[in-house]
């Protein structure tokens, strides 16, 4: 198992992993941090995936099998949802008060489908967060991988579907 010394390396420079690493400092990245840990990834990014439950893994020097037992015994913890493309909208206060409802009120119009449903046809997951750690740019989300700013119902729309065929 990889355990690291000093500052640990993170998945990417998308800026969420600070703030996943910082929960885990704040507790000494202590194996007892696990489902604190979890729980802001889950805030940050709408679930859990398998790149993060590693990243928790090592982070706190546990076994990926401990971690993987945790995110799946807890009921409130989601892992990565069932559809082809996933579309998280940040409902943290700053992307709230910016209209984030409205974004979740276009998607159900246009697929049908509320947080944390996937359509029918398993080509659109939707999931909420708490932060995505981008609140200059509320209303934020993030389809697929590519983050979202300021982004309007009709582009998010927009958006989804060169997702789903681009
Ligand atoms: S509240 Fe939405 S990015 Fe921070």
């Amino acid at each position: 198992m990889q355990t690291y010394v000093g500052a640990p390396q993170l998945p990417s420079d998308d800026k969420r992993w600070k703030i996943v690493e910082a929960t885990a400092r704040r507790h000494g990245r202590e194996p007892h941090a696990l489902i604190e840990t979890l729980h802001t990834v889950q805030e940050c990014f709408g679930y859990l995936d398998e790149n993060a439950l590693r990243f928790v893994a090592s982070v706190l020097r546990v076994p990926l099998s401990r971690v993987y037992g945790a995110a799946t015994f807890y009921h409130f913890f989601t892992l990565k949802p069932k559809g082809k493309h996933t579309c998280v909208v940040c409902t943290g206060t700053a992307c709230y008060i910016k209209g984030a409802p409205l974004l979740l009120k276009a998607i159900e119009r246009r697929h049908g489908i509320k947080p944390g449903e996937t359509t029918p046809d398993g080509e659109l997951s939707v999931l909420t967060a708490r932060c995505l750690g981008s609140c200059g740019l509320a209303p934020a989300a993030v389809m697929d991988s590519a983050v979202l700013g300021k982004i309007a119902p009709e582009d998010i729309l927009a958006r989804i579907e060169r997702g789903i065929h681009p």
